[in-house]
């Protein structure tokens, strides 16, 4: 893998077929046409772009940036009990983080291990682009594994592509990432009754025009129009092709680390670490649309 360079942004790929780092962009100044579509042309090859050592950027730079990628999506519903959004004046800005402030904690997810899973999947309009930025990270743990969901369907045999074809999945929406139970919602006692949204397995990236596997995440995933069984048994089946270590990699994350990636076309996955250390990032959402 070697590194490209136009003009002063550099382009390293750091994964098999997924994941690269730019170097020659400051993130806290707006971005010039021409370095607005390198980057887009990088993240549609990549599908997950690093930019390091972007400590001190503000809230509002972080906004701009994410900009570039489409329209700001709504935040997922705050952690605190209060329903109050994280910064009351980015409503669109979330913090994954472990902290806790008052008893309440300030952001998602604490310091669990967050499944496999592609964001808000269980929604009939989901995110394209998820925007990480790294302001407090603990010693060790707490990384973050990306899977190239192209590469994965184009691996699939013939065979288990032509029967996938026209299927469909439901989409869990009773749990969240880390697998806990969201407030209000029932325990899946059989995934026939799993409530979320209906997507296809195979979806089309709306820019690319490439197919990819489109899993969401395992737990109470469904394949209506087949037995539980036969549900059970192909989706077991795709997923042990999806998640290998040769269509993965790991962000092992710096401060001033800011990723962005595309859901459309990639899962991720996130280390637990030690709840005794802190782990701060602030996070937006690109809105996106129906999968098909
Ligand atoms: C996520 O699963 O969206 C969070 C990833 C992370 O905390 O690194």
């Amino acid at each position: 893998m070697s590194a490209t360079a136009i003009e002063d942004i550099v382009v390293t790929p750091l994964g098999p077929g997924i994941g690269a780092q730019i170097d020659g962009v400051n993130l806290r100044e707006a971005l010039s046409p021409a370095t607005r579509e390198h980057v887009m042309a990088a993240w549609l090859q990549h599908k997950v772009l690093r930019f390091r050592g972007q400590q001190g950027m503000s809230t509002q730079q972080l906004v701009d940036f994410s900009k570039n990628f489409g329209e700001l999506d709504r935040a997922p519903t705050p952690a605190n009990k209060t329903g109050k959004p994280y910064l009351a004046e980015f409503p669109n800005v979330t913090a994954i983080s472990n902290i806790v402030i008052d008893g309440q904690p300030i952001g998602g997810l604490g310091s669990y291990e967050a499944e496999w899973h592609t964001d808000m999947s269980y929604n009939e309009s989901t995110p394209s682009a998820s925007i990480l930025y790294a302001i407090e990270i603990p010693p060790s743990g707490g990384d973050t594994w990306f899977c190239d969901m192209y590469a994965v369907y184009d691996a699939l045999p013939a065979q288990l592509k032509t029967r996938i074809a026209n299927l469909k999945c439901v989409h869990d929406a009773s749990r969240n990432s880390a697998g806990m139970l969201r407030k209000g919602w029932k325990e899946v006692a059989d995934p026939r009754e799993t409530i979320g949204a209906l997507h296809p397995i195979v979806r089309t990236h709306p820019i690319t025009q490439r197919k990819a596997l489109f899993l969401g995440r395992r737990l109470n995933a469904y394949i209506p129009g087949l037995s539980l069984d036969e549900s059970e048994a192909l989706l077991d089946a795709l997923w042990q092709h999806a998640v290998r270590s040769e269509v993965t990699w790991v962000q092992q994350w710096k401060i001033g680390d800011v990723l962005i990636w595309d859901n459309r076309c990639t899962m991720h996955r996130r280390d637990s670490f030690d709840a005794e250390t802190r782990r701060l990032m602030h996070r937006t959402q690109i809105a996106g649309d129906r999968p098909y």
